[in-house]
């Protein structure tokens, strides 16, 4: 027999294994200062396209205030409990109702974690009599929620509603012979590559097929469609989302996250979700920073508006300037290049020293092998001097990066940073 902890002695996974070159540096940064379109980061300031504050909430004065307010009265201790228990207040269900009414559902129940509360909304749903069938570049949270899972569950090809019309065709036989029910889930937006979730075709499968559709707009909610209901909203099919589920981890600068339907919907899941049975309660400053949050969502459509000018602008110049951008309809721009990881690595370093601009670096197991993603969040409160600078380094990088400057240094630095 081995020791349970000798797996981990030779392979730390595909991103732990980089974690003696990597850590503090290209994960786990440390920025300083408050969160802005410029941060410090190994003490110089940069131009921080790597956080997901889509409309500049997270320092909005009302919000620091409602916050500040908030934790000052209540602690951040109370409610004491679980909701069913001892952790339900009013503050809490005018949160829900205000949610619902703000993706244009009927009731809404909160969720202490986005990721939790996937994982529990759709463990609830199903039986092992039902069949799952999601989107392979799915969240790792719904992934999981899939894997609770004891019955049939299939993946369709990424935004690819003719393969999800064959799972369903398959998904439907096997609903058909158990008498169980189809989940499909799907999200608003895909967090990495930028693209929408095709929501108005799935939902036109529902004329062929019976199923329930579950949407995770995480990225969606705040950013898209008329009022910020979300991908929904944006593609005139909120109404045929029978689950819909957001973060306040994005636009709302929080923490937290609620899940959205008809009423007998929300209340089965209300007495069923484990994540919530079985937890204490959000603290009230969450609830009511939310509300504020949630306040000036309605009535500052102004910071939407910004995002969007922002995030246009941003990927006009990196378009012209000959980026490649995949298939982004929304915000989120991904910008894909080629190269090793050790290349990438060097790029990044020189991107941060040389340029003072910070973005994400996405590699490999999350891409294909050989290709780098460095994937830009645009904010509100980002300037159009922030774009300017972002290009040109840009333009700079790719230049080097083609020219094989960084493919020498990259092998030669792993090397000295692991001697
Ligand atoms: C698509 C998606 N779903 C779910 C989550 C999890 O949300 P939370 O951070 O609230 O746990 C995230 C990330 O935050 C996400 O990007």
């Amino acid at each position: 027999m081995k020791d349970l902890f000798e797996k981990f002695k030779n392979d730390k996974g595909p991103l732990g294994n980089y974690a003696d070159v990597a850590e503090g540096y290209f994960v786990f940064p440390k920025f300083e200062g408050p969160i802005s379109n410029r941060m410090k980061f190994n003490g110089k300031e940069m131009v921080t396209w790597s956080i997901n504050n889509y409309l500049g909430l997270a320092n909005h004065p009302e919000v620091r205030k409602a916050d500040a307010e908030s934790a000052a009265k209540w602690g951040m201790a109370y409610p004491m409990g679980a909701r069913a228990m001892s952790g339900q207040t009013e503050k809490h269900e005018q949160l829900e109702q205000e949610l619902a009414e703000f993706v244009n559902k009927e009731a809404a129940y909160l969720l202490n974690f986005g990721y939790q509360g996937n994982v529990s909304i759709i463990d609830s749903l199903v039986t092992k009599n039902d069949v799952i069938v999601y989107d392979s570049d799915s969240h790792a949270s719904i992934i999981d929620g899939c894997r609770l899972h004891q019955g049939m569950r299939y993946t369709f090809r990424h935004n690819d509603t003719k393969s999800l019309e064959k799972m369903l065709e398959r998904a439907t036989k096997v609903a058909d012979k158990n008498d169980g029910g189809i989940l499909v889930i799907t999200e608003g937006v895909f967090g990495m590559r930028g693209e929408q979730g095709k929501l108005k075709e799935i939902v036109a499968l529902k004329d062929k097929y019976d199923f329930r559709l579950l949407v995770d707009d995480a990225h969606g909610f705040g950013t898209l469609g008329k009022t910020g209901a979300g991908a929904g909203e944006e593609q005139g099919v909120q109404d045929d989302i029978d689950i819909y589920f957001a973060t306040f981890a994005k636009s709302m600068a929080g923490i937290g996250a609620f899940v959205a339907g008809d009423k007998d919907l929300i209340q089965y899941l209300k007495y069923n979700m484990r994540s919530q049975v079985f937890a204490k309660s959000l603290p009230m400053p969450m609830v009511e920073g939310a509300l504020k949050r949630l306040e000036l969502l309605r009535k500052s459509p102004e910071l939407k508006n910004k995002l969007w000018s922002v995030a246009t602008a941003l990927q006009k110049g990196l378009r012209d300037a000959g980026f490649d951008l995949g298939s982004t309809n929304t915000v989120i721009t991904p910008v894909y290049l080629e190269g090793s990881v050790p290349e990438a690595m060097v790029m990044v370093k020189d991107l941060r020293e040389k340029y003072n601009v910070f973005t994400s670096i996405v590699i490999y197991p999350v891409i294909p092998k050989g290709m780098i993603l460095l994937r830009l969040i645009p904010t509100a409160v980002h300037t159009q001097e922030d774009i300017d600078i972002t290009v040109k380094a840009f333009s700079a990088i790719r230049d080097k990066l083609e020219s094989g400057v960084y493919k020498k240094i990259g092998e030669e630095f792993i090397k000295k940073m692991r001697s």
